[in-house]
């Protein structure tokens, strides 16, 4: 059961206040960017890697590709304004395969465990995502008054890995493309053209990069880890 994984680049970490792409920054002396890429380095089933990069920053990371020794990536295309376009960017490049995940660069702490059953929940059902059940109690608010609260048990968190049989996400990319679609993930594009998306249960560590507060949990994981 193999895939290929891209990987959203190209972001500008705006939340993250760092002047710069957030995946540069570091944890424990490695850069964001480079623990994930290790994940995916590291993991037998994954054949290839692309990254939608900016073309400024191009220069940058295939020189932390080549200082971390990783041997997969199989091409760097530019990104774009969207999240979604970044995607895109390495979609249109790649050769069709059987499995396609993408993953944000932002999360280098998915698991193992969750990116297996990702992929064999999306071979046999065609679109699988890693989501967490919320903890809060969830409400609606409309103009600072509470409106209703939600079933929480009907809730989930979503993350990435997002895993697709390549054809699926080819076809709901290429549908979005045509019709001017933004989604929010991948699998949006998906439901979009009529596929039921499976969810994974995935894991509270899982955390994207977003705002200086994940960095502190970051530095946590890695030490709990090192354990
Ligand atoms: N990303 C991308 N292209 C974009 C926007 C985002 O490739 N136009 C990538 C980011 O680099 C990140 C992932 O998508 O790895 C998830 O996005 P997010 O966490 O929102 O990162 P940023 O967009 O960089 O951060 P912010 O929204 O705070 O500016
Ligand atoms: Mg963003």
């Amino acid at each position: 059961m193999k895939y290929e994984v891209v990987l959203p680049a190209a972001g500008s970490g705006s939340r993250m206040g760092a002047g710069m792409n957030k995946l540069f920054l570091q944890l424990n002396g490695t850069s964001i960017l480079v623990h994930t890429l290790r994940v995916f380095e590291a993991d037998d089933k994954c054949t290839g890697i692309w990254l939608a990069v900016k073309d400024a920053e191009r220069e940058q990371i295939e020189q932390l590709i080549r200082e971390a020794g990783i041997q997969k990536v199989k091409g760097l295309p530019t990104g774009g304004a969207e999240r979604q376009h970044s995607v895109r960017s390495c979609l249109v490049q790649m050769e069709p395969t059987d499995l396609v995940m993408v993953h944000d660069a932002a999360r280098p702490f998915i698991l193992q465990d969750t990116i297996d059953r990702l992929a064999e929940v999306a071979l046999e059902k065609g679109a699988a995502i890693a989501g967490v059940r919320v903890k809060d109690t969830m409400k609606i608010v409309r103009e600072g008054i509470i409106e209703e609260t939600v079933d929480r048990d009907m809730l989930w968190s979503i993350q990435t890995p997002q895993a697709f049989r390549y054809d699926v996400l080819k076809e709901a990319s290429d549908v979005a493309d045509k019709v001017g679609f933004l989604g929010t993930d991948e699998a949006m594009l998906v439901e979009n053209i009529g596929y039921d998306v499976h969810i994974v249960e995935s894991s509270y560590e899982n955390v994207k990069m977003t705002t200086k507060e994940d960095l502190l949990f970051g530095e946590a994981i890695l030490k709990s880890r090192e354990q």
